[in-house]
């Protein structure tokens, strides 16, 4: 038997799938969120099919999970419509709430979110093929995230409810919303990524359009209800349909204040060029990456190897953090190729519901061909698949082939691969990983691994340059959530982190007068008679 024949085992037929990881039943999503109304959509639908194949008596198959809207141009700018009105230039219930009320109606949602968790985890694994495990870590990386959130927000809150003199100046400086924020999250992540930018969004006092990822739309689905009941109608507002045709008649609107996208950055820069006044659009952007490691002959290899496949394997190499070019000193790369072809080999591949499993079936149609192209124009250009089976494809599994020497004639050298392919590029010079860094369109981390005081020292200072984490003897990654997440080049826009987040979707106003006996009175009667929401020292407990 081959070992494409042996890999499609791994798919079972429909009475074979565990009863506790299956879906009750598929779902058909015939209405959206709109202005607080979930709207009844009876036009055209999308089927989703799960990157899961079944074996059935006509051969494998793609399981269906049901179905979603496909909207047009009219609701989007019925959505746009809506979220322009519950902003009301900023007069709107939702951005002139006082925070606290405000991180009442998140906690409300956080809560019934939670009560969603079985179904949004089983359609994280069943849409994007994600292993269960890891469904259930991005659904309570999210909870963790949003509270930690709130935390954030209290903390900024409690700060500036208090005023600040300066050179006979009082004022009281808050943060305050920017206006309709356009929100996209990315396929891999689809529930935690949309979120870290959604709930940031939201709880600074903008209203939002949400357009759920493509792969991993209906995830979304069962937290609709949540959204309605814990918000003013209007705050959130899904759009559904083809990005093409649905975005560019928002953008072109002029009424999107901030864009917000973990996607591609050419996506990113023709949706920023379609606004017609690009001065008032504010972009906070995860874009690509190709995450280098540095294996110097210095590295505990081991280690290297462990961090390599981690970084160059999780979620068969789709995050945007991983490690997408290996540098290896030529002096160990044949140890360090040994050793990676036999961790490579002990990864368990197999249906994301089974325990310890690594390498799961891909989402993307294409992405299985595209691969094999990269792997082919590899093999033109003088590299070699070094690990046994390495590239096989089977349906929409693909398994991961460590490839070697790549050099910058191939399409693996430069191009984000975002799958289970590790090129591994041979150096004798350290100058040659750096000078890849500085050539290269990306910036977002690096990984270093050495144990040599000296040759690390001397490589993170020009690299802390480059891009914007640099990672020691370990892979790149973009927890822990409180720590800054951004990058240079065409890899992001803005900051992410629980903290620098609420920063980035707020402006900060004050309220500055000249202190004087009447100003004094004035401001001192508006404070106690708490008549306003912004002008005040309420401390949020
Ligand atoms: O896809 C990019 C994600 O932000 C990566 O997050 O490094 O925690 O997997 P992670």
């Amino acid at each position: 038997m081959s070992f494409k024949e042996d890999l499609l085992k791994m798919f079972v037929t429909e009475n074979e799938i565990p009863a506790e990881f299956n879906l009750p039943h598929e779902i058909h999503q015939r209405s959206y969120l709109c202005n607080g109304e979930m709207k009844e959509w009876n036009g055209n639908v999308h089927t989703v099919l799960s990157p899961i194949c079944i074996q059935t008596p006509e051969g494998l198959k793609r399981k269906i999970i049901g179905t979603y809207p496909v909207c047009t141009e009219t609701e989007a700018l019925e959505a746009l419509d809506a979220a322009v009105t519950a902003y009301n230039n900023g007069r709107g219930e939702w951005p002139t709430m006082n925070v606290a009320n405000r991180i009442k109606c998140v906690e409300e949602f956080t809560r019934k979110m939670i009560a969603q968790k079985d179904i949004v985890v089983k359609l994280i694994m069943w849409e994007i093929g994600k292993s269960y495990a890891d469904s259930v870590k991005e659904f309570d990386r999210t909870v963790e995230y949003i509270y930690a959130t709130i935390d954030a927000l209290k903390d900024i809150d409690r700060q500036s409810s208090r005023f600040e003199i300066e050179q006979g100046i009082v004022a009281q400086i808050r943060r305050s919303p920017l206006g309709v924020v356009l929100c996209m999250g990315p396929f891999n992540y689809p529930l935690n990524e949309t979120f870290t930018t959604l709930i940031p969004a939201i709880i600074m006092g903008n209203t939002l359009l949400f357009k759920p990822p493509k792969h991993g739309t209906l995830l979304h689905y069962p937290l609709l209800k949540a959204f309605q009941e814990s918000f003013p109608k209007g705050v959130v507002n899904t759009i559904y349909g083809r990005g093409h045709t649905i975005i560019p008649s928002l953008m072109e609107s002029g009424k999107i204040n901030v864009l917000t996208l973990i996607g591609s950055s050419k996506v990113a820069d023709q949706l920023k060029k379609m606004h017609p006044k690009v001065n008032r659009l504010r972009a906070i952007l995860g874009l690509d990456a190709k995450n280098a490691a540095i294996i110097t002959q210095k590295a505990d290899l081991k280690l290297a190897v462990n961090e390599t496949i981690l970084g160059s394997l999780s979620f068969n190499g789709q995050r945007c953090t991983a490690l997408k070019i290996i540098f290896v000193h030529q002096s160990v790369a044949d140890a360090f190729i040994e050793q990676l072809n036999i961790a490579v080999a002990g990864l368990k591949y197999g249906m994301p519901w089974e325990k310890g499993v690594s390498l799961t079936p891909l989402p993307e149609a294409h992405k299985p061909a595209y691969l094999k192209e990269c792997i082919d124009d590899a093999v033109a250009n003088g590299a070699k698949v070094m690990n046994e089976h390495g590239g096989t494809v089977a349906e929409s599994f693909v398994y991961p082939a460590v490839v070697y020497p790549v050099n910058s004639k191939m399409k693996l050298y430069r191009e984000e691969q975002f799958g289970p392919v590790i090129p591994v590029v041979r150096f004798t010079d350290i100058e040659e990983p750096v000078q890849y860094l500085i050539d290269s369109t990306h910036g977002q981390q690096v990984s270093i691994f050495s144990n040599d005081t000296e040759e690390t020292a001397q490589l993170i200072d020009p690299l802390v340059n480059q891009v914007s984490r640099v990672n020691l003897n370990c892979q790149c990654q973009r927890g822990p959530d409180t720590f800054p997440f951004t990058g240079r080049k065409d890899s992001a826009e803005g900051t992410l982190s629980v903290v620098d987040a609420l920063r980035s979707f707020s402006i900060r106003s004050l309220v500055a007068t000249k202190l004087n006996e009447n100003n004094k009175q004035l401001i001192n009667d508006i404070v106690n008679s708490h008549q306003s929401n912004f002008l005040s020292t309420k401390f949020i407990f």
